[in-house]
């Protein structure tokens, strides 16, 4: 660990996590953290929807709920950057606390409830950037709509101009219903009706799925999805479930939970996903992820991308780098000349 994060560390873990993370924010803002513009390792540059990123490390959504630090992120080394997500009102979202790190487990629940600034605060400070690196917009609903999918038509519409590409994120355990929209039915006419107001001006759109689905569920989300020509998919959210491993006095707490725990679950709903899309659209891989070696484990189960949170609760922005040098030399050491080599790996007979 970097001295300079020994010592934020040290500082941000006696903070309540919800205030630990606003001073990362703040901080992050005023570029007080220190960047890392080391070129990366040639075999991590990826091709994904005809555009190419430096390597294939993402930051997930719930970090920049109101796109404040993207490209502070991307100065970090990310290879992309997804915010949100962004719900059209600003609204409180639940009482806190809500945001719990479970340390024993290396894991963290939260129940956030999608809180944020709104659409307009999104769009402006979207619109202020400069058309750089790769960042994707995640959409929410507001908790009191009485037509959800309308809220995500509204954010896609609204924000897909500055958009590298669009979120519908279906999967949050922490608005009441939302995740009834992975339903057959409920998602292809929620996913029509997004596709169909972005027409004039398509960005790759994708669904963010929750790894607590079962096989019917996969089947069902991936027959829309294909169905539609959906561009992508997202495995996954944070799950409901309690995996039985857990020690931290925290993990009853309401919410969902992400981190190492999410693991082992999160790769397997992955692998069954791209078994079941074969190779028709990128999937991303997201829920555990603190190494090289989860990076490649998901890669290996058909991610082409591949994005985290949790781990940067504990280790911070020098976790970027090593990843990356970690996957480089898992790669190198497979055989692999590149990521888009080894997306799938172990889909293989
Ligand atoms: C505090 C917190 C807030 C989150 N907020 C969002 C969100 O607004 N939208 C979303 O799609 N996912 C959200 N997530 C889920 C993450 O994007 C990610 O899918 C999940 O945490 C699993 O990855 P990880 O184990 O690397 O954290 C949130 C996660 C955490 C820990």
């Amino acid at each position: 660990m970097a001295a300079w994060y020994r010592l934020a560390d040290t500082l941000f873990s006696r903070m309540d996590a919800e205030a630990a993370h606003g001073w990362a924010i703040r901080a992050l803002k005023t570029g007080l953290v220190p960047e890392d513009r080391r070129p990366d390792a040639r075999s991590l540059g990826i091709t994904v929807w005809g555009r190419r990123l430096p390597n294939p490390i993402g930051l997930a959504a719930g970090f920049d709920k109101n796109a404040e630090v993207a490209d502070a992120m991307l100065r970090q080394g990310f290879g992309l950057v997804e915010i949100g997500s962004v719900t059209p009102r600003p609204q409180e979202g639940n009482p806190r606390p809500r945001l719990f790190r479970l340390s024993e487990d290396r894991g963290v629940i939260n129940r956030m409830g999608f809180p944020g600034h709104g659409l307009e605060a999104a769009r402006a400070r979207l619109a202020a950037r400069p058309r750089r690196g790769f960042v994707g917009v995640n959409i929410g609903a507001n908790k009191d709509s009485t037509d959800r999918a309308a809220d995500y038509v509204t954010g896609c519409v609204a924000l897909a101009p500055y958009a590298d590409y669009l979120v519908c994120n279906v999967s949050s355990p922490n608005t009441p219903g939302l995740r009834n929209l992975q339903g057959r039915t409920e998602l292809a006419g929620l996913l029509k009706r997004v596709q169909d107001a972005i027409a004039a001006k398509p960005v790759p759109l994708v669904v963010k799925i929750a790894p607590d689905a079962t096989d019917d569920d996969l089947d069902d989300i991936v027959f829309v999805c294909r169905d539609l020509r959906l561009d992508g998919l997202i495995v996954g959210n944070t799950t409901l479930s309690r995996p039985a491993t857990l020690t931290s006095d925290r993990r009853g707490e309401t919410g969902g939970l992400s981190g190492m725990p999410l693991m082992t679950l999160s790769t397997e709903v992955l692998r069954k996903t791209a078994r079941r899309t074969e190779g028709q659209f990128p999937l991303i891989g997201c829920g555990g992820v603190a190494s090289g070696a989860d990076a490649y484990a998901k890669i290996r189960a058909g991610a082409t991308l591949v994005q985290l949170y949790s781990a940067m609760v504990y280790e911070g922005p020098p976790l970027i780098r090593r990843i990356k040098t970690e996957l480089a030399a898992l790669l190198a050491r497979d055989g692999f000349n590149s990521v888009a080599d080894a997306v799938g790996a172990d889909l293989r007979p």
